[in-house]
């Protein structure tokens, strides 16, 4: 097996993160992420699609954590599979699919997606409205619009409004008006160097800093769209403290009436949020947030905040 080249600064910022078992997480960054699928119910009906795809020899099991989310335990290409270019299923990482359920979008509901391209949980949340209320599924980057554009016409969504806007904006238009907002942010993407290596060898505490600025302001924005009583999630696929908990400890102290909420997923492996790293103190509230480690499902690292407006002081 190929050894990865980490940065330096990298190796010191996993050296510097408590409860992390670093060795098996450089192992799991050298072993690909385990396949998995969500049945897209909006095109057809999930026993019949799971009929389809045993029949032509893929190996399913039950994701437990997500309504439609199945492992593929054979290694077999999907993406060249006519289900998939139907819509009928969407390739999408296990844990990716866990910020969605967290938010728990139901039928009617307007949701904002801040940050949308390519989609993955955009057709997730239209799947959960069953084709009642509206998503707006925003991104600021053109070409990258045009893949959300295609998965969700591809996906069979009928109630999505894509936008092209700096989502730190979207305040000018939409304060106070979602029922529920999804901010996945940009983010150095250290819960999946399997996928893409740069993100190690190149991962610097400059860069991290710097992007956890846009990511702040992202999740003020998102925040002041939401209705009081709305629920957001913030969600990264990395595992640096600067672009997770000091994001959610600035949000809460900018925004008092944001208010964390413990977040329970059956059968996802969580770690809390870390409430002291290296200068910083974080609020004891950001316990509530959640790591999940590379190394505990074969999965991407993601972290996820479960905020909720109790009250309106943007
Ligand atoms: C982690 S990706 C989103 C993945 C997507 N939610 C999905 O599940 O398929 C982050 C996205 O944020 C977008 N982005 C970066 N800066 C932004 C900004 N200022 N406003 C809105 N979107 C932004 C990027 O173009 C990128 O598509």
């Amino acid at each position: 097996m190929s050894t990865i080249k980490i940065s330096e600064d990298l190796r010191n910022l996993l050296y510097s993160l408590p409860e992390v078992d670093v060795e098996s997480l450089l192992e799991s960054y050298q072993k690909p992420i385990r396949q998995s699928i969500r049945v897209n119910t909006l095109k057809a009906r999930e026993e019949d699609v799971l009929n389809i795809l045993r029949e032509k020899g893929v190996e399913l099991e039950k994701i437990p954590w997500t309504r439609y989310g199945y492992w593929v335990i054979n290694d077999i290409n999907l993406s060249n599979m006519l289900e998939h270019m139907l819509g009928l299923i969407y390739i999408q990482g296990a844990v990716s699919m866990a910020p969605v359920e967290v938010l728990s979008p139901k039928p009617g509901e307007f949701i904002l997606d801040l940050c949308a391209a390519p989609g993955s949980k955009t057709t997730q949340i239209a799947q959960a409205l069953q084709g009642e209320g509206v998503i707006v599924a925003n991104d600021v980057n053109v070409k990258r619009i045009r893949a959300l554009s295609s998965n969700v016409q591809r996906c069979g969504v009928i109630n999505c409004v894509i936008t092209q806007a700096d989502g730190r904006k979207f305040p000018l238009w939409a304060k106070g008006f979602f029922d529920k907002v999804l901010v996945d942010a940009p983010c150095t993407s250290l819960g999946i160097v399997s996928k893409d290596w740069g993100a190690a060898k190149n991962w610097s505490f400059r860069a991290s800093e710097r992007l956890s600025k846009l990511q702040l302001s992202l999740a003020i924005s998102g925040f002041d769209c939401l209705k009081v009583g709305g629920v957001m999630i913030y969600a990264t696929c990395t595992l640096s403290p600067q672009e997770n908990e000091w994001v959610i400890d600035r949000l809460i102290t900018i925004r008092p009436s944001a208010c964390l909420k413990s977040i329970k997923l059956e059968g996802l492996k969580m770690s809390k949020g870390i409430l002291e790293w290296q200068h910083n103190k974080f609020n004891p509230e950001l316990e509530q947030c959640v790591r999940v480690y590379p190394y505990e499902h074969e999965a991407e690292g993601f972290f996820m905040a479960k905020i909720v407006k109790e009250g309106d002081d943007s």
